[in-house]
């Protein structure tokens, strides 16, 4: 049989005080703390399923904790995965602690950072939030830990440090899943108009339980009834508010609002070259800004709906899943729907490199290193879209399961329709030239071609036959 392939194409302690320790000399590299913490850890008393640690560094010329839980994998695993779980600007590490449970069971050691300036971290007031600054912060932390590669996963504000993780550190990122994440528009560039760092302080330092919940409701579960579990979430950042640094973190939160707004990551994501899962809930209505802009501009903001196609149409290699009806939060709104998204996703992934492992010839060795990086196609390689990649399928088609067909038809249609859209988005800027107009009937060709291979392919599956009946034209 030929299956023509599509791969390449894509190609110390503190008390409760705020000074860390009493060391003098800057650490630049830092050290893991694991012994007794105070319950009441800069502000926040939240208890916490697991052993809180402390990261302790030197940063900005000054003395820094980053609280963070480390849990360990319940299932042995050989590769010794890693998972990071980035927060969100209004929620804690300890809020993924059902995914964090999921990827335990999985085989996956689970790392759950605060990040500088939220929930048990320290709160410095004068300080750089940028998001590289943070991305940077998550990265002395994993090498503190002696964490090479991980998949690092991160909501809302999470996922704009985790995109600017991917983007500044490629080869520590083994997968980066971005769930509704902020900075998919630039809300400045729609109208947001400024608002100085003393008002934003002003408006968020009067927080309490009732206003929070009124926002998330508003925000981040629209439409959607209030459920009981979404108290503790809310609880977790009123007592923040109301606790011995609700004034520094108050003041950490406009500090952070003014430089997330400065700092959209969608300019970038076309450089992302990290494998990419874009996991959005589409009735998610959040955005910066949303609150002190005129309705005009308001009304333009937070459509995830669009936002996430559009993001995911940006992203090199990226595979996107729509929650229906989901808002800012899916994991927490539907945690069983964002548990099957992820593994679905995955594991189409898994199962080709798995497959490509199995070849033994240069093209499935190269095709490997291909998804591997995640590279994609350039213009330059259209006319090899159809280049052999899984034509050693040959070797191992008698052990493949009809599921096991059925899964690499899956991957070769969603990675063909990938290919294509991407192809016709990098010609769109050459509109007129003859030779683009030539270029594009080419793809509209190959797409109408592979589309009736596929069909063929379903057709021969769903009637018990096998892939390697079918004659590829
Ligand atoms: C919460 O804050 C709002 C707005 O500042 C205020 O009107 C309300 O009385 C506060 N509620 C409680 C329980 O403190
Ligand atoms: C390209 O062609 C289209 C339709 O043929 C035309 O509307 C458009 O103005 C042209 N663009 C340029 C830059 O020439």
């Amino acid at each position: 049989m030929k299956i023509f392939s599509v791969f390449t194409a894509f190609s110390a302690i503190l008390s409760c005080t705020a000074v860390v320790s009493a060391q003098s000399n800057p650490d630049p590299i830092g050290t893991i703390y694991d012994g007794h913490v105070p319950a009441n850890l800069y502000g926040s008393s939240y208890p916490y399923p697991w052993p809180v640690k402390l990261f302790n560094f030197y940063n900005q010329r000054q003395k820094l904790t980053m609280a963070f839980m480390d849990i360990p994998a319940r299932k042995h695993n050989k590769h010794k995965k890693t998972a990071v779980l980035l927060h969100g600007g209004n929620f804690c590490g300890v809020t993924w602690s059902d995914t964090a449970r999921q990827l335990s069971a999985a085989g996956y050691r689970v790392i759950l950072p605060d990040d500088i300036g939220f929930c048990k971290s320290s709160k410095p007031q004068g300080y750089s939030y940028n998001v590289q600054q943070q991305a940077l912060n998550i990265h002395s932390l994993l090498t503190a830990l002696g964490i090479d590669r991980a998949t690092i996963i991160g909501h809302s504000m999470g996922g704009m440090i985790a995109a600017r993780y991917g983007l500044m550190y490629p080869d520590n990122v083994q997968q980066l899943f971005l769930v509704n994440p902020l900075g998919l528009e630039d809300w400045v560039a729609k109208g947001v108009p400024y608002l100085s760092i003393d008002a934003s302080y002003e408006s968020g330092v009067v927080s309490n339980f009732t206003t929070l919940k009124a926002y998330e409701h508003a925000n981040y579960f629209p439409n959607a009834p209030w459920k009981p579990e979404y108290d503790a979430w809310v609880h977790m950042l009123a007592d923040i508010y109301a606790g011995d640094y609700g004034s520094e973190y108050s003041y950490v939160m406009a500090l952070v609002t003014d430089t997330l707004l400065s700092q959209p990551v969608i300019y970038q994501l076309p450089l992302l070259q990290t494998r990419t899962y874009l996991l959005v809930g589409d009735s998610d209505v959040s955005a910066l800004g949303k609150a002190w802009s005129s309705p005009d501009v308001a009304a333009k903001l937070g459509h995830y709906h669009e936002l996430g196609p559009a993001a995911a149409a940006m992203i090199p290699n990226c595979k996107l899943h729509m929650f229906a009806g989901l808002g800012h939060a899916p994991f927490l709104q539907d945690p069983k729907a964002f548990y099957d998204a992820r593994q679905e996703l995955v594991k189409g992934y898994d199962k080709a490199k798995d497959i490509l492992r199995q070849g033994s010839t240069e093209d499935s060795q190269e095709a490997l290193k291909g998804v591997e990086r995640g590279g994609w196609m350039m213009l330059a390689d259209l006319e090899e879209t159809e280049t052999s990649l899984v034509a050693q399928a040959d070797d191992v088609s008698e052990e493949w399961t009809p599921e096991d067909q059925m899964t690499l038809l899956l991957l070769m249609e969603e990675e063909s329709r990938a290919n294509i859209e991407k192809a016709r988005s990098l010609l769109a800027p050459y509109s007129n030239s003859s030779q683009a107009r030539s270029l594009r009937k080419k793809i509209d060709q190959a797409d109408a071609e592979k589309k009736r291979y596929f069909q063929e392919c379903r057709d021969t599956l769903l009637a018990g036959g096998r892939l390697e009946d079918v004659e590829e034209e």
